[in-house]
């Protein structure tokens, strides 16, 4: 949700000179498409790496460097509760919030002790061992979305036909939710993103996944010959809701958080990374050729990427220091991850794409308690798009001028909408 911020004081100053005089800027800040963080973040690094800011009339800060990223999201003073009445939400996000009313809750804004025991719910489902034994299951599912691309017309859309079907039919398994339903949640849950949306237009499109949800878990309730086993959804049911160990609006948010978290981060991941490949032809060729470069090239790309931009906010609930800096009680952090995974202090050349450096403790998946549960899962799916591609169409490329690509500069996620390529 886009929150309205400007930066006070000097810091102000040099803003307004490296934005060519914008009186007031707005945060988010925009990146430089098509690969590149703000231009704001690297002076904001070298000049002010926690950065006083404004927003909506209270105040707040924006941490830039990677240990001082690294520092807030380990952080015990600060919360990611969002039932908070202090917590940072937007006016729109208020808004959203009440129109919606049947918001569900989700652990990812939550803090101990209630954060860590509904994660652990499901933490096993995501186990790298886990993860592994799916392999050859995902490489059967990429393989076959690839042949269908190549038999279909050329120029293609790799997003349409690959980087999003990909994530939802792997998630679809783990919670046991019908194919057929593909289309109903990725367009719901994109609506989750989306900036330039109305409250209303927003709401209505929560309150309907809202709704699919609160039946999915009705359903699995209502079958007398219910297989724990059989999914995730069923497991927590048996489990924890007909044990009354949970009720049943926190299992449904646990359902909610894994179905809106991984598709949409992994699908928007797997279209901008292979776009970084071939625009870096020999780099493409490189990991078709060897396959054993895939896992190396995951991390870089999601490092130099970086695709969630601004994890939530946290709100300070006690007098704090961060980075050096005083941050009283109330007032709110946001800790850039994509500005501390270009951070020259931690990186060598960390705006130049090397999928050999091995970047593996970039903070894409965030970092300490709330750090991403599914990194394994997108890391394996990641790991065989991309060098399947690259090894099974060495030829592909873009189909249009790279300024011609719809990127994703009205969702909070980055990514492309659409990938037209040809081979
Ligand atoms: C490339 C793909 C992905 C990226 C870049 C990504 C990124 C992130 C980030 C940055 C966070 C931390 C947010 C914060 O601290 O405020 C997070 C949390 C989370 N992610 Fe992912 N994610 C990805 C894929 C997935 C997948 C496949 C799943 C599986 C369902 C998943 C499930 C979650 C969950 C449940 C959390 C909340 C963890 C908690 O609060 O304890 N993510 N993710």
């Amino acid at each position: 949700m886009p929150a309205d911020i400007h930066i006070d004081g000097p810091t102000h100053d040099l803003i307004r000179r490296l934005s060519g005089g914008a009186e007031r800027l707005t945060f988010p800040m925009a990146r430089s498409v098509p690969f590149d963080p703000p231009a704001e973040y690297a002076a904001l690094r070298s000049h002010c790496p926690v950065a006083p800011a404004n927003l909506h009339g209270r105040d707040a800060w924006l941490i830039t460097t990677y240990d001082d990223v690294r520092e807030a999201m380990l952080s015990d003073a600060l919360s990611a509760d969002s039932s908070r009445p202090d917590y940072p939400l937007s006016p729109s996000g208020k808004a959203n919030a009440a129109l919606a009313g049947s918001g569900l809750p989700s652990f990812l804004r939550m803090d101990p002790p209630v954060h860590d025991d509904l994660r652990r719910l499901v933490t096993r489902d995501f186990m790298v061992k886990r993860v592994e034994a799916m392999r050859p299951r995902i490489q059967q599912v990429v393989d076959d979305l690839i042949d269908d691309m190549l038999a279909g017309p050329r120029p293609a859309d790799l997003f349409e036909a690959i980087a999003s079907p990909m994530p939802n039919t792997v998630i679809s398994w783990l919670l046991g939710i019908p194919q057929s339903d593909h289309a109903f949640f990725q367009d719901r849950t994109t609506y989750l993103f989306r900036r330039n949306v109305s409250d209303e237009e927003r709401s209505v499109k929560l309150g309907e996944l809202n709704d699919y949800i609160y039946d999915l878990v009705d359903s699995r309730d209502a079958d007398p010959d219910l297989d724990p086993e059989a999914d995730i959804v069923s497991r927590l049911v048996h489990e924890e809701l007909r044990t009354g160990r949970l009720d049943r609006r926190a299992v449904q948010g646990i359902v909610f958080i894994l179905l809106v978290a991984g598709h949409e981060t992994t699908g928007n991941m797997t279209a901008l990374g292979t776009l970084a490949l071939l625009q870096h032809p020999d780099q493409y060729k490189a990991l078709g050729e060897d396959p054993s470069l895939a896992p190396l090239a995951v991390e870089e790309l999601l490092r130099y990427l970086t695709i969630l931009n601004e994890p939530n906010w946290r709100v300070a609930k006690e007098d704090t220091v961060i980075g050096g800096r005083r941050i009283k009680a109330g007032e709110a952090v946001m800790p850039l991850t994509f500005s501390a995974n270009r951070d020259e202090g931690h990186y060598d050349n960390p705006d130049t794409l090397d999928i050999r450096r091995g970047a593996r403790d970039h903070l894409a998946f965030g970092y300490g308690i709330h750090q991403c549960l599914g990194q394994p899962l997108a890391r394996v799916e990641l790991q065989i798009v991309y060098s399947t591609l690259a090894r099974r169409i060495p030829t592909l490329r873009l189909a249009v001028p790279l300024e011609d690509v719809p990127f994703k500069t009205d969702v909070d996620i980055y990514g492309v909408h659409a990938l037209p390529v040809t081979w």
